[in-house]
């Protein structure tokens, strides 16, 4: 049994792994496409699932509800980010300028979360609730993984 904070921490893992790599491609190549459709598909998946799994029963409880709320509309801001880089040609500066832009603001949400809102939730869900959140949370993600969606 995981934890929920632990769970999404992994994850967490593979964005910030992904976007050092990105940043360190050049130009219109293979590695800059596929490691960039990675990184949209993580990003994409975890954002469904944490807010499942994680804020939407966050939001129910008022000690937890502002985080919650300004969590998920960061990952409306993450997906604005997201778009202006599809929009950009993979061999522009812009292309690289807005993958900055975005890789900082994934980074600084990534922080936020762990650095606050983990220990926020831990305060308030049981360590059985966490667990079951974990659990679920790590179900769909694995499922949405198999369907490469
Ligand atoms: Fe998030
Ligand atoms: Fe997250």
């Amino acid at each position: 049994m995981m934890k929920i904070d632990q769970a999404i921490k992994l994850d967490h893992g593979i964005q910030r792994d992904l976007l050092s790599q990105i940043l360190a491609t050049e130009g219109d190549s293979q590695e800059r496409r596929q490691l960039f459709r990675q990184l949209t598909q993580e990003l994409t998946i975890h954002a469904d699932a944490e807010e499942r799994h994680f804020y939407v029963p966050l939001i129910k409880i008022d000690a937890t509800q502002d985080d919650a709320r300004h969590g998920i509309a960061e990952h409306h801001e993450i997906e604005e980010l997201v778009a202006k880089v599809k929009a950009a040609d993979f061999d522009s500066s812009a292309w690289l300028k807005h993958a900055k832009n975005l890789a900082e603001k994934v980074q600084h949400h990534l922080a936020e979360e762990e650095r606050d809102y983990f220990a926020k939730a831990n305060g308030v869900l049981s360590d059985e609730q966490a667990e079951e959140l974990g659990n679920q949370y790590l179900n769909a993600m694995k499922d949405a993984r198999k369907n490469g969606d």
